[in-house]
């Protein structure tokens, strides 16, 4: 499908021979088009350009599931000389029209996720690029949702000690993690679970959030751990997973009950060994930026915050 408009052409890319095309905008995402493409993370259809006399002055793209029919985030926006209010017009024409070939007709669109620089406020170039990158998405009926910490751990780092309070061992079965992790959104500064708690109860929470994002991960479970006090009492779980592209901390969590004891720096201590025991480059994680306990025990364990995520939703 294309579209002209005046002296604009929009269209989805032809396929991987029109990479280099879609990636004359800079963004780090760029080295990884053709990794996600061969293993249908991506389709040519939900990669769009907007050109003018051949040049690219935008572009959108979504990212899903390998073999997923449908996009799961919009993780692509660029608009080029984006603070120019006509081509900030270009972002939102390409934006609309895209959104309007690629969605299903009255669907939430899905959530956007960009990655951006730790110091984007305070640097004024960046602060434009992001805000005006923002401004866009606001004109289609976007609002920024949450701003995340993404966070490394580096091989050269020591592996933090645990305390030895806690013990550690598998789970049972998903019976079990999906009852703790009910528990657990009781009291949550994460954004994504509040307001998953706004839509539905906390164990059909659990329940989405393991059936959904967690069994994506092709690691194995046995590398997730409860946590518990030497009398077998559960205090909360680490799961260490790997999503295809880094080893990753994917979910860490204290029972409300046992918060306000540091066992969080335990359970981080457990799940980086872990991974470091898989000889890994590095470990990710991230979490909301307002989410300040969560942050200092990553920043205690070795872990530097590298970038920013901005999350933004339509209703
Ligand atoms: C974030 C979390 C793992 C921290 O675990 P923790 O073991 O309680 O961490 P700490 O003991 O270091 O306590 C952190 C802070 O919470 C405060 N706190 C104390 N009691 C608390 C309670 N009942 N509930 C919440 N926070 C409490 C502590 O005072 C401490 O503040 P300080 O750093 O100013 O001293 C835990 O709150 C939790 O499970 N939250 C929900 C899940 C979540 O957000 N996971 C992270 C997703 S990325």
């Amino acid at each position: 499908m294309t579209v002209e408009q005046n002296d604009l052409i929009m269209r989805p890319i032809s396929g991987r021979e029109e990479l280099r095309l879609f990636s004359r905008l800079p963004y780090a995402l760029n080295e990884e088009l053709a990794d996600d493409l061969a293993a249908g993370r991506r389709r040519p259809e939900w990669m769009w350009v907007a050109l003018r006399g051949g040049h690219l002055v935008a572009r959108a793209a979504w990212w899903s599931r390998p073999g997923s029919d449908s996009p799961l985030i919009l993780d692509v926006l660029d608009i080029d000389n984006a603070s120019d209010p006509d081509h900030m017009d270009i972002g939102e024409r390409l934006l609309r029209t895209a959104m309007a070939a690629t969605l299903p007709d009255g669907s939430r669109p899905p959530e956007y996720s960009r990655f951006v620089p730790p110091d984007w406020r305070e640097n004024t170039s960046s602060r434009r690029t992001v805000e005006s990158r923002m401004a866009v998405l606001e004109r289609t009926g976007a609002r920024l949702f949450v701003e995340r910490l993404r966070l490394e751990r580096r091989p050269e780092s020591p592996v933090p000690e645990s305390s030895g309070r806690l013990a550690f061992r598998p789970h049972v079965d998903t019976g079990e993690l999906v009852a703790l992790m009910a528990l657990v959104l009781d009291g949550t500064l994460d954004a994504h679970g509040r307001e998953a708690l706004t839509r539905m109860s906390a164990r059909e929470a659990a329940v989405e959030h393991c059936e959904g994002e967690l069994a994506r991960y092709t690691s194995p479970r046995e590398w997730w751990r409860i946590a518990t006090l030497p009398r077998g009492e559960a205090v909360g779980f680490v799961l260490p997973a790997h999503n295809g592209y880094n080893a990753i901390i994917a979910y860490i969590a204290v029972l409300p009950s046992h918060r306000g004891n540091g066992y969080v720096d335990d359970l981080l201590a457990e799940g980086t060994r872990i991974l470091a025991e898989q000889d890994v480059p590095r470990i990710r994680a991230s979490t909301d930026l307002g989410n300040v306990p969560m942050a200092k025990a990553f920043r205690r364990a070795g872990y530097v915050n590298f970038e920013h995520e901005i999350n933004m939703t339509w209703t």
